[in-house]
């Protein structure tokens, strides 16, 4: 009976203070002894080591053939400077054209015409890849669009047309860059 009375008394005592955290029973609740991420720690002798990415991993976005972000500026550059890595066989055409249409066709229509199988207000404005008199935002015509323009459409995007980096990989986005290009040449009736 008098331990618990005791054990009350403490308890009551120890927890009316105002002026301060009161005694901590276990202090490594409050303060974490574990390293935090990224924090200076003594683990390792740089403690920028901690920060590295693990060898082979690749960060997010990073493109190692095309260096150009989604802005208007890094298009036009892409369209002057971006060179296709994938060589122009018919064999990479052929599997540029299967890519196609699992992933442009129901847009674009299946000569890049439009009239695809998506009927919707916001896509009526797809424009044909041999449409010479629209100029696009590179201040050209679709048909003379270059294989940086096209490759940066297909990764960023433009407007009703969503970005595809997360579907395709840099070499499909490539290929089918080469069966555009193939389309452009189409007579556009
Ligand atoms: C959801 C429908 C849709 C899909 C899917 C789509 N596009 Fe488009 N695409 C559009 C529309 C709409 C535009 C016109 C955008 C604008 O000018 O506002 C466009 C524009 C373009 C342009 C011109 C960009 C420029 O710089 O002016 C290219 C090139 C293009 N698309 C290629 C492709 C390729 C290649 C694929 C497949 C990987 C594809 N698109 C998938 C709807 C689509």
């Amino acid at each position: 009976m008098n331990r618990v009375f005791i054990l009350v008394l403490v308890l009551v005592v120890s927890s009316c203070s105002n002026s301060g955290p009161g005694y901590e029973f276990m202090p490594n609740m409050y303060r974490s002894p574990s390293l935090e991420t990224y924090g200076q720690n003594s683990v390792f002798s740089d403690s920028l080591n901690a920060r590295k990415p693990v060898k082979g991993t690749i960060a997010r976005n990073y493109l190692s053939t095309f260096y150009y972000d989604g802005t208007l500026s890094d298009y036009l550059d892409a369209g002057n400077n971006a060179i296709n890595p994938i060589d122009n066989t018919e064999a990479n055409i052929n599997d540029g054209k299967k890519l196609y249409s699992m992933f442009c066709k129901h847009c674009h229509g299946e000569f890049g015409a439009g009239g695809g199988s998506i009927t919707h207000p916001i896509y009526s404005a797809i424009p044909h890849y041999n449409e010479a008199k629209l100029l696009r935002r590179a201040n050209l015509p679709m048909s003379e669009l270059k294989p940086g323009h096209i490759f940066h459409a297909i990764t960023y995007g433009l407007n009703a047309m969503g970005p595809h980096s997360s579907q395709l990989s840099e070499e499909e986005r490539w290929k089918i860059v080469l069966y555009v290009q193939e389309l452009q040449k189409y007579s556009a009736e």
